[in-house]
């Protein structure tokens, strides 16, 4: 038997797809465009069995898998860069035991966050994780990610939001703990340990999420500044001030320019400013208040803010940030670097980056923005070739010279394995490697993401 026919053998012969004919383009390359290659097959499994089934067989025929979910990923972790079986988890898409009274939902490894969001409204409940690829990220890639979002600053990462894990080991073995028990103080924590590991230690099929409080009120205030430095000053001004605050976004002028025009969107402030933050604040009755009086104190001497409390206002204001990806991917291929500083040390790098890029690409852009509640710059520059990464070597050196680390939210992927040993001692390494070997000693599961070759 081939490693086709164990696969069709798996799943069903419709859900094996070969070629870009055969229907596994659109699984082959990521978002960036700077990642991928060509499968040896795709696989869309439907149940937890069949995934089992599927990493079963590719073992035997020693041939490595990508789990994959809504493909949103940016660094290169979930598509086929040599050959590899593509696994979609997207047919795994049922969100089940909503259970109202503990604020928690089972979700499927191809839910969508925007299906989770719903789900948990639909119980009286939200969900902590949130960012604007909503409508085609997957539960099972946020989990393996840890994918952070623009809520960290309150509600944490999703590993921060997961209570347990369904998931398929190399062996083919089924771990399941999705009983939604919040104290369980039995041993090494799998559900931890495979947040966040890529899709290299097992393919994650479900989580149980826990659910937050949802706010009677909400609101979003865009700020303008003079200075980078000013706003990073009252993003942490704003923290203390706010006790509701869920999001303190930064953006630049040269980022928001881009934004307005390829998005044909409206200058959201009657002049321009050298730096923006998006704020929002979700809380009980008089938390908009709050907001409005914290942004009215911040910008009294130029009276660059603009405030939204309905749901189609907040959105309007929320564009001027969330589509800062979609714009730069107008420009080309760009290098997307995802770094975090210490607090104390974010102006410093934000102000010198565009400088050490320029001094080894005088023809690349830097485009920053992030999540300035928690020292998160995304980095990315455009005008570079592909596989040009001497400008990313210099940035993450800058990086973890000031303190800080190579990766905040995306995570290492393939793109950034060369530099983990930057940001990762050998100690910590040795560690890695050895719980890789032990939960997968064929280096069956993505094996080409995150570990740097030995
Ligand atoms: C964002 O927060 O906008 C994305 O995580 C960043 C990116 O596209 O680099
Ligand atoms: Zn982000």
């Amino acid at each position: 038997m081939t490693l086709l026919d164990d696969l069709a053998g798996a799943v069903g012969p419709g859900r094996v797809l070969t070629g870009a004919d055969g229907g596994a383009g659109p699984y082959a390359v990521d978002y960036t465009g700077r990642f991928g290659g060509e499968p040896a097959a795709v696989v869309l499994p439907g149940t937890v069995a069949e995934v089992a089934a599927v990493v079963d067989a590719c073992r035997r025929h020693r041939t490595p898998l990508v789990p994959q979910g809504g493909n949103t990923g940016l660094v290169g972790g979930g598509v086929p860069t040599r050959g590899e079986v593509v696994v979609s988890l997207a047919r795994l898409d049922t969100v089940a035991d909503v259970d109202a009274s503990a604020g928690q939902l089972t979700a499927g490894a191809g839910v969508t966050l925007a299906a989770v969001r719903r789900a948990a409204q639909a119980a009286g409940w939200a969900y902590g994780v949130d960012f604007a690829s909503r409508d085609r990220a997957t539960v099972g890639g946020m989990v393996a990610t840890n994918a952070g979002g623009l809520h960290v600053v309150r509600h944490g990462d999703t590993r921060a939001q997961v209570v347990g894990v369904e998931a398929v080991m190399a062996d083919g073995s089924v771990v399941s703990r999705l009983g939604g028990l919040t104290r369980d103080n039995a041993g090494f924590h799998l559900p931890s340990l495979l947040c966040g590991s890529e899709g290299t230690l097992g393919v994650i099929t479900a989580a149980r999420l826990r659910l937050v409080a949802e706010a009677p009120e909400r609101a979003v205030a865009l700020i303008g500044f003079p200075t980078t430095g000013a706003a990073l000053e009252a993003a942490s001004a704003l923290r203390r001030l706010l006790p509701a605050v869920e999001a303190v976004e930064l953006v630049l002028a040269a980022g928001l320019d881009l934004v307005c025009q390829t998005m044909a969107l409206d200058r959201p402030l009657a002049a321009d400013h050298a730096a923006y933050l998006v704020v929002e604040v979700a809380g009980s009755e008089g938390s908009g208040r709050a907001l409005e009086d914290a942004a009215g104190r911040l910008s009294a001497s130029t009276g660059a803010m603009a405030l939204a409390t309905g749901p189609g206002e907040r959105r309007r204001l929320w564009a001027y940030r969330e589509k800062h990806t979609e714009a730069v991917a107008t420009l080309g291929v760009a290098h997307k670097l995802d770094v975090a500083l210490p607090l104390g040390r974010l102006r410093q790098f934000v102000e010198e980056v565009p400088a050490v890029v320029a001094g080894i690409a005088p023809g690349a852009r830097t485009w920053l923005w992030g999540h300035a509640g928690e020292g998160n710059v995304h980095v990315n520059l455009t005008g570079l070739a592909p596989d040009d990464e001497r400008a990313d070597d210099a940035v993450l050196r800058l990086v973890v010279g000031l303190g800080g680390s190579i990766s905040a939210e995306h995570g290492i992927g393939t793109a950034k394995r060369r530099w983990l040993a930057l940001t990762r001692s050998p100690a910590e390494l040795t560690a890695y490697r050895a719980v890789k070997r032990a939960l997968d000693p064929t280096g069956v599961l993505n094996p080409n993401a995150l570990l740097p070759p030995d």
